[in-house]
């Protein structure tokens, strides 16, 4: 009967799963998120294809490179990490999932920034504008079918899309990153892509405190050309999801970000949370807020245990 009524239901293919990659020739482990790795080329490749054989919907890329500068140009190099890893991830996933990369200049400089910045330190939004064109550019030719705008520069949408249909990737859609909060949940993350940042990303991400604003990036990314707006971190931010969802023409997706993750192992390795339950509660509740698709960690083990019928409130497959 629970089953029969119930309005809110979970599938393999509304997950997406983020994954890191390195420079190197093993994986390693990130200490504050057990279970999640940042991968090598080969171990990704393998973890692609688990991951497309458990039928998730989609693969979210981020490259994590030796050297950085500046500008980022590692994000532009055809041969930069990401890019290769994105080639080798299409060619071995093909159609079977969708192969999305983040596109956002803070894996790649020196000092960590989303953007570049200009003489006096500031993050130069204009100028980042072009690099982000330059970065779709490169995403679009190395086989990416969904480029993640999580960079928070004001046009950043209209200036991909333009760039993209001027070369004739009129076919290659966009996640726009659109009410991405300043979090303190993004934590573990910057261990995840070793990240270079001192200070913090409150001039270009949104403030907790304004609920509005969401709703209202989220229009100004769907006038630009978004084909799907996102809301990150996902729990703390379920009104937000919900205005969103409540209105956008396009689907609404969250993203169930690295500190959510960490917080649930954490307390679950403790004894102090049933884990399993916890998860499928936590996903469960942001769609049932509104996402339509949810980026998190446990895509993978999620989608399985939705294939074996081992959630409860869930459709086994
Ligand atoms: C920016 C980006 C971040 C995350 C995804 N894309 C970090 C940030 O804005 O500080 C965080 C994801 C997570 O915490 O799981 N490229």
């Amino acid at each position: 009967m629970r089953r029969l009524v119930a309005q809110t239901r979970l599938h393999p293919s509304d997950l997406v799963l983020p994954m890191f990659v390195i420079e190197a020739a093993e994986s390693r482990p990130i200490a504050s998120m057990p279970g999640v790795l940042q991968h090598s080329l080969d171990s990704l490749r393998r973890a692609a294809t688990e991951a497309a054989e458990a039928g998730v919907g989609g693969l979210m890329l981020f490259g994590v490179p030796e050297v950085r500068d500046a500008t980022g140009t590692g994000a532009t190099d055809p041969n930069g990490i990401l890019n290769v890893a994105t080639a080798a991830v299409a060619a071995e996933v093909g159609d079977a999932v969708v192969v999305q990369t983040d596109l956002c200049l803070d894996e790649f400089t020196d000092h960590g920034h989303c953007g570049v910045l200009d003489a006096a330190g500031r993050v130069d939004n204009d100028a980042t504008l072009e690099r982000y064109a330059e970065m779709g550019l490169a995403q679009a030719r190395a086989g990416s079918a969904l480029l993640g705008l999580s960079g928070m520069m004001d046009g950043q949408v209209a200036a991909v899309r333009d760039a993209l249909d001027a070369q004739g990737h009129t076919d290659v859609a966009i996640l726009a990153y659109a009410a991405k909060y300043a979090s303190a949940f993004y934590g573990p993350f910057r261990e995840a892509v070793d990240s270079q940042l001192t200070g913090d990303r409150r001039s270009y991400q949104l403030d907790p405190a304004n609920r509005r604003e969401g709703a209202r990036e989220a229009d100004l990314d769907v006038a630009e050309g978004a084909d799907v707006v996102m809301v990150k971190p996902a729990l703390s931010y379920l009104d937000v999801l919900a205005d969103v969802a409540a209105t956008s023409p396009v689907p609404v997706w969250a993203y169930q970000v690295s500190g959510e993750y960490a917080m649930v192992e954490a307390a679950a390795a403790n004894g102090w949370l049933d884990r399993d339950r916890t998860i499928a509660e936590t996903v469960l509740s942001i769609k049932r807020a509104g996402a339509d698709a949810v980026l998190t960690y446990w895509a993978v083990e999620l989608a399985d245990r939705l294939t074996r019928g081992q959630l409860p409130g869930t459709d086994p497959r």
